[in-house]
């Protein structure tokens, strides 16, 4: 990372400086048999938006077990259409507004509590139990099953690697089968009596292509956790990364709270959460004069793209204030993320009630190449300055 106002590094960071090998000498490689990884904004951007030639089907097992288990990300046309076309339906701007107030009251109530002593933890005090808590309130996990929900979701991202190649562990097919017990009879429930959630919402959607089957209402269920959880938590902790490593920022921002918005683009942008995407390849194609083979599995660096220099003036710099930032941490195509309305809300009031409580954070033991990772650490000591 460099100072907003110097060319220097702050801190070594060598899955960046890696990234940066990769655009200027290798911008599409692999090792050995391993899946290509492509480097550059413009060929990320390329192989998320052509999906007629690059699956997002990876795994085969998947393509084995027809539609009924295919996780919408995990999916093409037509299955993804139909999927994206329903679930769309209840995922409104209308259903991500109607939680302002809540996350807001989440917040002031975590934040206070970290706020409460001079050290905290900030992944279990704030940026953990944020996203779990509201993907928990969008399908109706009652108070008394918070634990356990949250213990099937940190089981399931943990082990999503092996989930996806359908080769999970038996604490992760155990974590699976608990959940999809526990939201099958919520399902049953909701059909007859309806409530005010996302996922009762997702019950009685209707379109000309049916109803979501209870299958499919399981694999949503999954996916959110997935998808909505870690990366929210990434992008909290990239947030307060800024605060240690910029602390001037901090005080900026207090200033001109307006700006917030603008900040946690440069955020999604700089410490991108979901790092890297995956896609097969339909055929033969050719890319940077590489030739990639029907079959073989390419990743997409969303976080190499967004510090690609040939679009990013400053590239390697946090610009708090960047504009245009057409950053690609929400992915795009047919696959963007459906769920980054409702991130931006969540962090914009994360990081709005820090500024108001707070007067400063910084993190203990801070440790780049840990916090540059794949999901956030289970734990981070934080250092509270509590506003006066
Ligand atoms: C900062 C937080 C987030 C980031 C950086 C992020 C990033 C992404 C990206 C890059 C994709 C596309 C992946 C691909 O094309 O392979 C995606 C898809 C998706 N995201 Fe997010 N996401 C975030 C938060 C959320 C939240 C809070 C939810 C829901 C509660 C969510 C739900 C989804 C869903 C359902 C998809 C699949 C869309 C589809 O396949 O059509 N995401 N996300």
């Amino acid at each position: 990372m460099t100072n907003a106002n110097s060319e220097q590094p702050l801190q070594p960071e060598d899955v960046y400086a890696e990234y940066r090998e990769l655009r200027a000498s290798r911008p599409v490689s692999r090792d050995d048999d391993g899946p290509w990884r492509v480097a550059l904004y413009e060929d990320v951007r390329h192989v998320m938006k052509t999906h007629a030639t690059f699956s997002s089907e990876v795994s085969q097992a998947v393509q084995e077990d027809g539609s009924a288990r295919v996780s919408m990300l995990f999916s093409d046309p037509p299955v993804h259409s139909r999927l994206r076309d329903l679930v769309s339906r209840a995922f409104t701007p209308r259903q991500v507004s109607a939680q302002a107030d809540a996350i807001k009251a989440r917040c002031e109530q975590l934040v206070t509590r970290l706020a409460a002593d001079d050290t905290g933890d900030l992944i279990k005090g704030l940026a953990a139990p944020l996203p779990v808590g509201v993907i928990a309130t969008m399908l109706g996990v009652e108070d008394g099953d918070f634990d356990t929900f949250k213990r099937w979701s940190d089981v399931i991202f943990g082990n999503i690697g092996e989930i996806l190649m359908a080769t999970p562990s038996e604490e992760a097919v155990a974590a699976s089968e608990e959940m999809n017990a526990y939201f099958l009879e919520r399902i049953a429930a909701l059909r007859t009596s309806p409530r005010s959630h996302l996922l009762s919402d997702l019950v009685h959607v209707e379109t000309d292509e049916g109803r979501l089957t209870d299958a499919e209402l399981l694999m949503f269920c999954a996916l959110l956790l997935i998808a909505g959880n870690e990366t929210t938590t990434s992008l909290i902790v990239g947030a307060t990364r800024v605060f240690h490593e910029q602390p001037e920022t901090f005080d900026w921002l207090k200033k001109s709270p307006e700006m917030v918005p603008g900040f946690l683009e440069e955020t999604l942008r700089y410490h991108s959460p979901f790092k890297m995407s995956i896609r097969r390849a339909l055929h033969d194609v050719e890319l940077r004069g590489q030739k990639i083979s029907e079959g073989d599995l390419i990743l997409p660096l969303i976080a190499s793209a967004n510090r690609d220099e040939r679009v990013f003036e400053r590239a390697s710099e946090f610009v708090f204030d960047r504009n245009p930032n057409p950053h690609l941490a929400f992915g795009l195509g047919i696959h963007s993320c459906l769920g980054a309305s409702l991130a931006r809300l969540e962090a914009k009031i994360a990081v709005t009630s820090m500024l108001e409580h707070l007067d400063g954070i910084s993190i203990s033991d801070f440790n780049p190449a840990e916090l540059d990772g794949f999901g956030a650490p289970a734990s981070i000591p934080v250092s509270i300055r509590r506003a006066a």
